[in-house]
């Protein structure tokens, strides 16, 4: 039986719109290349060791439909796993504690503006982490 929990957690990713802290592009495009060798981004990236890494920051985990992920992943994604601000850092921080069983073999990135910023650089190939809905105007307090 799969759970059918993505869509529904891809729904209330967008509706909760995570505050991300906002990181350095240019730097994190140097912290990428710890990243390429098994992961690209863009138009033309493909599946290599790791998963193509557009459209992945704000949404559930383990997407993409022609890579074959862990079952750790995909048990995290099926338990609701969303990539935002927290989880990304964590898994990014340390891959192995974050997620015992992954089959990212990476051992993480020590400084957290390291994680900032190769996350700012992902960001534009999340396109629809941008697609901020405008109907979300609230009745804002002013005074
Ligand atoms: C040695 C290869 C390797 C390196 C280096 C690596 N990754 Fe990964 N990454 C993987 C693999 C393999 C997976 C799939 C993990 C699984 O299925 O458990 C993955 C998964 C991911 C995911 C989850 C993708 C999804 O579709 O849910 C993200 C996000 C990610 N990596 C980001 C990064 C970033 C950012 C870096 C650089 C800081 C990096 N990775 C470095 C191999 C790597």
């Amino acid at each position: 039986m799969k759970p059918r929990l993505p869509m529904i957690a891809a729904t209330l990713g967008l509706l909760a719109a995570p505050a991300w802290s906002e990181g350095d592009p240019a730097e994190g495009e140097k912290v990428f290349r710890k990243c390429k060798a098994c992961h690209e981004v863009g138009e033309d990236a493909k599946n290599k060791v790791g998963p193509i890494l557009n459209n992945v920051l704000g949404q559930p985990a383990a997407q993409n439909p022609d890579f074959k992920y862990s079952s750790a992943m995909t048990e995290a994604a099926a338990n609701g796993l969303v990539w935002d601000e927290e989880s990304l850092t964590a898994y990014l921080e340390k891959p192995k504690e974050f997620m015992p069983g992954t089959k990212m073999s990476f051992a993480g990135l020590r400084k957290p503006e390291d994680i900032a910023d190769v996350i700012a650089y992902l960001m534009p190939f999340s396109p629809m982490m941008e697609d901020e809905p405008e109907e979300e105007a609230e009745t804002e307090t002013s005074g």
